[in-house]
């Protein structure tokens, strides 16, 4: 059975194999990181975020929770998010979903699973705010997958709500919002074509005008 000693060499195995190709790359990284996304991923073990996307430490600042979700009680979430907006100044934030997943799953059912039912409970609303799409569809594999890619859209959209995003467009700052989708079963990304760059694109309940 494999233990923590076997992370360990594995670590040594790969920290020695990066030398080897790049010898400045640690030192380099050591002195400072320039990454241009963020990327909030599902905690899903199978989704990780640098892997999938082919890139090495340095270019994605990275936050996960279990479905990708961006509530806006957060305190981590909301952290992350203006580390990499105002610090790292990052360009791009690319929420990313995945088909089958689990978080998403269980939103879409009525078996409670304990503390998680409070984190996931929101996705609900996304359901019941899509209520007839869902029901023309014929398989629960389907409406799994549709409520994954909404959900993505949803935290896509949740993201834009800060006041961290829309304070980043005020300032002139270029800062998009995509949204993503990774399928499990072909190692695949999906553009779900969310692109959202100003308070323009938003429903005007949802802009902040410190003026206002
Ligand atoms: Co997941």
């Amino acid at each position: 059975m494999p233990d923590t000693k076997d992370l360990i060499r594995r670590n040594r195995q790969w920290a020695e194999r990066i030398q080897a190709d790049q010898p400045e790359f640690f030192s380099r990284l050591a002195k400072q990181q320039t990454p241009d996304y963020l990327w909030i991923g599902c905690s899903d073990s199978r989704v990780p975020a640098n892997q999938i996307v082919d890139m090495l430490p340095g270019e994605l600042f990275v936050h996960r929770n279990v479905a990708n979700v961006v509530m806006h009680a957060d305190m981590n979430c909301l952290s992350v998010l203006q580390f990499a907006v105002e610090v790292l100044q990052v360009s791009h934030i690319v929420v990313c979903g995945h088909y089958g997943c689990g978080g998403v799953k269980a939103a879409l059912g009525n078996q409670s699973h304990g503390m998680i039912d409070n984190w996931l409970r929101p996705i609900k609303d996304i359901y019941l705010n899509n209520e007839e799409r869902f029901q023309a569809m014929a398989s629960e594999e389907e409406r799994l997958n549709l409520l994954c890619e909404l959900n993505v859209k949803q935290q896509a959209s949740n993201l834009c709500h800060t006041n961290i995003v829309q304070n980043a467009w005020r300032r002139g700052q270029s800062l998009a919002v995509h949204g993503f989708i990774y399928d499990i079963a072909d190692g695949k990304l999906r553009d779900l074509e969310v692109d959202i760059n100003s308070p323009q694109q938003l429903a005007s309940i949802y802009r902040l005008d410190p003026d206002g």
